[in-house]
């Protein structure tokens, strides 16, 4: 079920794409949009791909369910796509996710292209093969793990993406940059936050590195049974404040947003374990709040906040468990954390 990946970060690999489809001779071919890539996005694409139907899905987190899915898998059916026909996603990492599920399941498994459109599904989302939809608030609850047959990054659709997304994106790579390369963390700390939401600024590399290293973990552990947990560090209280605000239009956090609040929750855990210094909690803590400023979470947030994170998907055997930083640059896993330690994480970041 996994083989090397095929990663094009170039704009004129349109071409290999193109000829990877036509080699592959697919029955039919749908490619899945959002209203806001079907306008950005789709007319790169449009005019040299073969023959195609399109499917629009409404932009968005709250559309990443189960209703969108049977929206995606009629379409599929109404066109009788069958078992040698491929879907293109064309969007950001909710079109990926889902539209990557509706490919993994409909008939058991057809062939899926990942075409990430923003900045975190081209540092992380699109590659690694995980898969599904958020299902009753819980984020990611239903899903698989499949490869796609060919991931093509055109960086050039950054062009198009609100500031506000391309910062969220960001939050991705420095999480790269915290588990597994030191160097790079200092060089990205050094970015004024001015250039993270400069449409003109150079991307590319930044790209390339986080994908190799997502890329480098995903090979070693595929389907989580071990180290891959890193890649989730920031992500047990980040999920569970992105999954708390998801319901609440004034306060609903973009994915990076939402990991930010759980970098820093996180790396207290860290320091709080003696793994990190005083110093390092203070760096990663000033950086990330100078990039995405400091959303408020009350006290009475906080005691909602905590329980939603016993259905993340690295618990086991009813304990929390929890990625953190062994030092800047290296991570560990399987870590217990008490209620009481993520509590008073949140209060850390809530006093700040
Ligand atoms: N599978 C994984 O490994 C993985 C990793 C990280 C995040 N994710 C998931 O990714 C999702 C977040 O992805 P996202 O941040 O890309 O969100 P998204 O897919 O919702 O895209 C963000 C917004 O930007 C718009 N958009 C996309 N591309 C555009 C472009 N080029 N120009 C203008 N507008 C554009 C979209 O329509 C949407 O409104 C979450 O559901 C998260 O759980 C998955
Ligand atoms: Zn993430």
């Amino acid at each position: 079920m996994y083989h090397n990946l095929t990663i094009n970060i170039y704009q004129n690999s349109i071409q290999e794409l193109i000829s990877f489809i036509t080699t592959n001779n697919f029955s039919k071919i749908a490619v899945i949009v959002d209203q806001n890539t079907q306008l950005h996005c789709y007319s790169f694409l449009v005019n040299r791909l073969p023959e195609h139907t399109t499917i629009v899905i409404s932009a968005g987190e709250e559309y990443k369910n189960l209703d969108t899915c049977n929206q995606i898998w009629q379409h599929l059916t109404d066109e009788a796509f069958d078992r040698k026909s491929l879907v293109i996603n064309l969007g950001g990492g909710v079109i990926g996710d889902m539209g990557g599920f509706c490919a993994a399941t409909y008939k058991r498994g057809i062939s899926f292209i990942q075409i990430p459109t923003t900045l975190l599904s081209m540092v992380d989302a699109s590659a690694g093969g995980k898969l599904g939809i958020d299902f009753q608030g819980y984020k990611n609850h239903i899903g698989v793990f499949q490869l796609p047959s060919y991931i093509c990054i055109y960086p050039i659709f950054l062009q198009t993406l609100a500031k506000r997304e391309l910062r969220s994106g960001f939050a991705e790579v420095i999480k790269h940059c915290l588990i597994a390369d030191a160097q790079m963390w200092d060089d990205i700390k050094k970015f004024d936050p001015k250039d993270l939401v400069n449409k003109d600024f150079n991307w590319d590399f930044i790209i390339q590195h986080s994908i190799q290293i997502k890329s480098k973990i995903v090979e070693t552990d595929p389907t989580e049974m071990g180290l891959r947990k890193i890649l989730n560090f920031g992500h047990t209280l980040g999920h569970a404040v992105e999954s708390y605000f998801l319901p609440i239009p004034a306060q609903k956090l973009l994915h990076g947003e939402a990991i930010a609040i759980g970098m820093i929750c996180e790396s207290f855990l860290s320091f709080k374990q003696n793994y990190i210094s005083s110093e390092d909690l203070a760096n990663i803590t000033q950086f990330i709040i100078k990039i995405y400023g400091k959303p408020l979470i009350s006290a009475a947030e906080i005691d909602k906040i905590i329980p939603l994170t016993l259905q993340d998907k690295k618990n086991s055997h009813g304990s929390v468990k929890f990625s953190l930083l062994k030092s800047v640059g290296n991570c560990g896993f399987d870590i217990n954390i008490t209620a009481d330690e993520m509590y008073e994480s949140l209060v850390y970041y809530s006093q700040l």
